[in-house]
């Protein structure tokens, strides 16, 4: 595969460029996060050299890549809690002015027209190479398996553990990483948090709430709870896994040694926090499920 890429600070339009790439998220995803929203503008702002993109041999962006250096001790326990909790660490990081030493991965994306053409390894072997770059000894991810909103019923536990028969993982996003090296950590319970009025959520769905109740949403890795007299749309994915790994040869084509760092990925759950229903929301799993925020 003949590809070049380049970051944010390299070519300065990119971030305008990628921009469309970026709508094929679902909206809520986009629109209803609040750390995403309050967060991302900070990721670019401050962390330009870890956005980049994939141009392919006409020049066409292919693919991008959002990632941000954070603080990690290597354990389990001190992951971050998910695709949140990286972004606030990393962002809190740079604050207190504690020295990162891994990336971690928060977005890759493949342009509708370069879809199904491997790109979406290149977009991990390029943060590796960015992490090795700027001397980040280990790339992490919380990883979105794009499959399990087939099956919005399954926890992700479960979701993670179904393997075809050669044992690579049943989920196609999953078997990327895999590949590459990487193994599950863990679940990530509250990964990342999404909350809308009902008005919000028939908005970025296109559908109607008319009763309170579990909705399977397209998309959504597991129902979402709508009380219509709380005027709240909670999204509480099930919890999510996180990996670990020892790295394997990759037939991905960047220089051997970009896989001798250590490459871990950890699962993305979704939930929602009660943005609009501060108290007791009914359908939440802990009572308050604003109370964490
Ligand atoms: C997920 C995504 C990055 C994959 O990118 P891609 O470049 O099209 O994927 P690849 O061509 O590298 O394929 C990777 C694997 O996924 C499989 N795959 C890709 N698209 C698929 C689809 N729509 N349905 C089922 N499997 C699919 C491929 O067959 C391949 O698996 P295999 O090699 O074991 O057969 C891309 O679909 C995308 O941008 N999705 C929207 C954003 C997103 O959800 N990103 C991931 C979370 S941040």
């Amino acid at each position: 595969m003949d590809f070049q890429w380049m970051t944010f600070p390299e070519r300065p339009d990119l971030a305008v460029d990628v921009g469309p790439l970026h709508h094929q998220f679902p909206r809520f995803l986009v629109q209803g996060g609040p750390v995403t929203q309050q967060y991302w503008g900070d990721l670019y702002r401050y962390f330009p050299d870890f956005q980049f993109a994939l141009s392919d041999a006409g020049g066409l962006v292919a693919a991008c890549g959002h990632a941000i250096p954070l603080r990690w001790d290597g354990t389990v326990d001190d992951l971050p809690a998910g695709y949140d909790g990286a972004l606030e660490r990393g962002i809190a990081d740079r604050q207190m002015e504690r020295a990162p030493n891994t990336l971690c991965a928060l977005a890759a994306i493949t342009s509708p027209q370069h879809k199904r053409g491997g790109w979406s390894a290149q977009i991990i072997a390029t943060m590796q190479a960015i992490a090795k770059g700027h001397a980040l000894s280990t790339l992490i991810a919380p990883v979105r398996p794009t499959g399990k909103a087939n099956y919005p019923l399954l926890t992700m536990e479960r979701c993670v553990q179904w393997v075809r028969s050669d044992g690579s993982p049943f989920d196609p996003w999953l078997r990327v990483h895999w590949r590459l090296g990487g193994a599950c950590l863990g679940v990530a319970q509250r990964s990342m948090t999404i909350s809308g009025s009902v008005q919000e959520w028939e908005t970025w769905t296109g559908m109607r709430f008319p009763a309170s109740g579990p909705y399977v949403v397209p998309q959504a890795f597991n129902p979402v709870q709508i009380d219509v007299q709380t005027n709240c749309g909670l999204y509480i994915s099930s919890l999510t896994c996180g990996f670990s790994m020892t790295y394997r040869r990759s037939s991905v084509s960047f220089p051997e040694d970009i896989f001798s760092q250590g490459y871990a990925l950890m699962h993305q759950s979704l939930h929602i926090r009660g943005r609009m229903c501060r108290s007791a929301c009914p359908t939440s799993t802990d009572g308050d499920c604003a109370s964490r925020y």
